[in-house]
């Protein structure tokens, strides 16, 4: 008893101390005739001594084992009236005399002292948590704003854009046509020089019409109606269409069909996407060579490639011929790839440019492939099952 670690107390019926070990002495500053008769409650700080008695009666009318760490910790008081927590094991002892109670007293300052230090810490952490997650939110707050700034600023860029090539498409037919109309007014013009100029007043017009109407169809939101088709049909129908065009007559069409490709897309959509890519190669040759144009599937994605041996395309060029009104040819809106871009991306696909100076240019369009099971039965349909 006396070489344990902690202090030791009985205490007998009526809670008088009867015996103590030096550590309690140590720990509570007193010598041990100074507790030995005296009640357990003189190791209590004083606020407690009332509440103690309570408890310790209530106690020894049912006394009963308690170990240590139940979770009781209580304060105890030294002779200079300091305090230190304590954590306190009870057991009881009948004998003759009526209940002794032997209290084990072990003292948690140092314990209580790191779970004070971790409470600390982890206060601090809590601050500093908070601290960043305000940073972190008003940092994102900030950005937020600042991508909105840079929509509205791009937005702005491309309606300007928009406006001025709008503005070209205009300015030029009409100043055409002021022109004409100009030397019509005067009188004595040959009639063959009127009837000329009759003419080209209603070319332009038809022109800025022809604007009009490509600018509302770029403008237009878009409600494709799908169906399943077959691009082979499709493609083949396209150049069938071409087959008596003048404007063909001395190109050579190439078509490399590597497999039956099947779609679910918007038939009226694709044919437009393909005829402004063909016509498109057609004029940047010149209306004449050889056209190559590869059907594939790979990936889940269909792709048609369209290669022709024109000029190619200025790489400073190369970001810009998918914009509104950027052409490079006298009689083009510029609407052209504009909205072949606009209708791939609207079936889910994409479009991409490769081209070569001097040697030519493939644009390749992608489409999402139709499922599994309805290429198979478009397949039947095809074979006539
Ligand atoms: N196959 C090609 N080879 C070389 N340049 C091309 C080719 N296709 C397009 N381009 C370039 O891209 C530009 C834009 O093409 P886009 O089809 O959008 O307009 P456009 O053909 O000029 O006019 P339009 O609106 O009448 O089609 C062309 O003016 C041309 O400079
Ligand atoms: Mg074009």
């Amino acid at each position: 008893m006396e070489s344990a670690p902690d202090g030791i107390i009985i205490a007998d019926s009526r809670s008088n101390i009867i015996l103590v070990n030096s550590q309690t002495e140590k720990m509570f500053g007193y010598h041990r005739e100074d507790l030995v008769g005296q009640p357990i409650e003189i190791l209590v700080p004083e606020r407690f001594r009332a509440p103690h008695i309570i408890v310790r009666e209530k106690y020894y009318s049912s006394p009963a084992t308690r170990a240590m760490g139940s979770g009781m910790e209580l304060s105890a008081r030294r002779r200079d009236g300091s305090e230190f927590p304590v954590e306190i094991s009870l057991s009881p002892l009948r004998t003759e005399e009526g209940i002794l109670v032997t209290a084990i007293i072990r003292d948690v300052t140092e314990r209580s002292q790191s779970r004070e230090a971790l409470r600390k810490a982890h206060d601090e952490l809590e601050i500093k948590v908070q601290e960043r997650t305000a940073a972190l939110l008003k940092a994102t707050a900030e950005n937020e704003q600042f991508q909105a700034q840079l929509f509205r600023t791009e937005k702005l860029a491309e309606i300007g854009q928009l406006a001025a090539g709008v503005a070209h498409e205009i300015r030029n037919p009409l100043a055409g046509i002021r022109g004409a109309i100009e030397v019509l007014i005067e009188n004595n013009l040959p009639a063959g020089v009127r009837q000329q100029l009759m003419v080209e007043i209603l070319q332009r017009v038809d022109r800025l019409n022809h604007a009009v109407q490509d600018l509302l169809e770029y403008a237009k939101p878009m409600s494709p109606s799908k169906t399943q088709i077959s691009l082979n049909d499709l493609l083949e129908s396209v150049i069938q269409g071409f087959r008596h065009d003048p404007q063909l007559h001395e190109i050579e069409v190439i078509k490399h069909f590597r497999s039956q490709v099947v779609v679910n897309t918007d038939p009226m959509l694709v044919e437009r996407i393909i005829i402004n890519i063909f016509l498109n190669a057609v004029q940047a040759m010149e209306h004449r060579g050889r056209l190559d144009i590869t059907l594939d599937q790979k990936d889940e994605r269909a792709s048609i490639a369209f290669t022709d041996r024109g000029p190619g395309i200025q790489a400073e060029h190369l970001d810009q011929i998918f914009n509104p009104f950027f052409t490079t040819r006298s009689k083009g809106s510029g609407l052209g790839l504009a909205l072949c871009k606009k209708y791939v991306e609207e079936l889910g696909g994409s479009i991409q440019v490769k081209s070569e100076l001097g040697r030519g240019s493939t644009f390749l369009v992608f489409l999402p492939l139709a499922a599994v099971s309805s290429q198979s039965s478009i397949e039947a349909k095809r074979k006539g099952t």
